[in-house]
């Protein structure tokens, strides 16, 4: 089964909207020829709507990095699917280990959250991936497969087709310290097997596993030839359009 290669970039709190449209110009200017692959983007949600014209443009699909699990309602400062939608987001981060660690969130919400960027028409991604304390506890697999099982509950099969899994272990996060492209694979392969087991083969063969965790233009090669690695989630080296390129340049 061939997948769809994505390269997507995490741009967390950092851009102002003209940073960004520089960032997709200099992207367009150089990026002839990878076009099989997804191209996707995570601004501020501020910079979604004013960079929406230029992005298509550049075939760049726009995702946001959070979103609340209620349709609407008495949630101050906190920002609904159906406006991320509307603001021109096909995307959203679910889960992401800043989220989860800095903010609180937990199995039980990111599913709810997945669940909402399901009805509102967005296609989540959602972060797995474990701490260095549970590596080294050597517990990696049951923390990703509780991840997985929890964040996806309820999900109808049919839905996971929308959905694409990043496994980003949060010790390689902005660490400089990346998995290494067999420890990467191992878990990538662990993954498409529990979602084989937990739903059907034919979700786990076509679903997207993405990699994160210092992603840089020189270990992208590597991580990209492993078979069960469908691209990358990338943090600091996407703030960057020329490093990005590289980067994208390793498919
Ligand atoms: P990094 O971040 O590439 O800077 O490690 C990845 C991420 O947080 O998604």
């Amino acid at each position: 089964m061939s997948r769809k290669k994505i390269l997507a970039g995490n741009w967390k709190m950092y851009k102002s909207i003209n940073e960004a449209r520089n960032w997709i110009r200099v992207f367009q200017g150089s990026k002839k020829g990878v076009l099989h692959v997804d191209i996707l983007l995570f601004p501020a949600y501020t910079t979604i709507y004013p960079i929406g014209k230029e992005a298509s443009k550049a075939n760049i699909s726009l995702g946001a990095q959070n979103l609340h699990e209620a349709e609407e309602g008495a949630y101050t400062g906190e920002v609904s699917g159906k406006m991320l939608v509307e603001a021109g987001a096909d995307w959203v981060l679910i889960g992401h280990s800043e989220r989860r660690i800095l903010f609180g969130e937990h199995d039980e919400r990111i599913n709810l959250k997945v669940l909402r960027a399901l009805i509102s028409g967005l296609k989540p991604i959602l972060c797995v991936g474990e701490t260095l304390e549970e590596r080294e506890a050597n517990q990696q697999e049951d923390v990703v497969r509780r991840q997985l099982i929890e964040g996806l509950k309820d999900i109808h099969p049919d839905d996971l087709y929308q959905v694409v899994i990043a496994y980003e272990p949060v010790w390689a996060i902005g660490t400089g310290q990346t998995a290494t492209p067999q420890d990467a694979q191992e878990m990538h392969s662990f993954i498409r097997s529990i979602i084989g087991s937990q739903w059907k083969s034919r979700i786990a063969e076509s679903i997207r596993i993405l990699y994160g965790g210092s992603v840089k233009p020189d270990n992208a090669k590597e991580l990209f030839a492993c078979p069960d690695i469908d691209g990358g989630l990338v943090g600091g080296a996407s703030l960057k359009a020329e490093t990005f390129l590289s980067i994208l340049r390793a498919f």
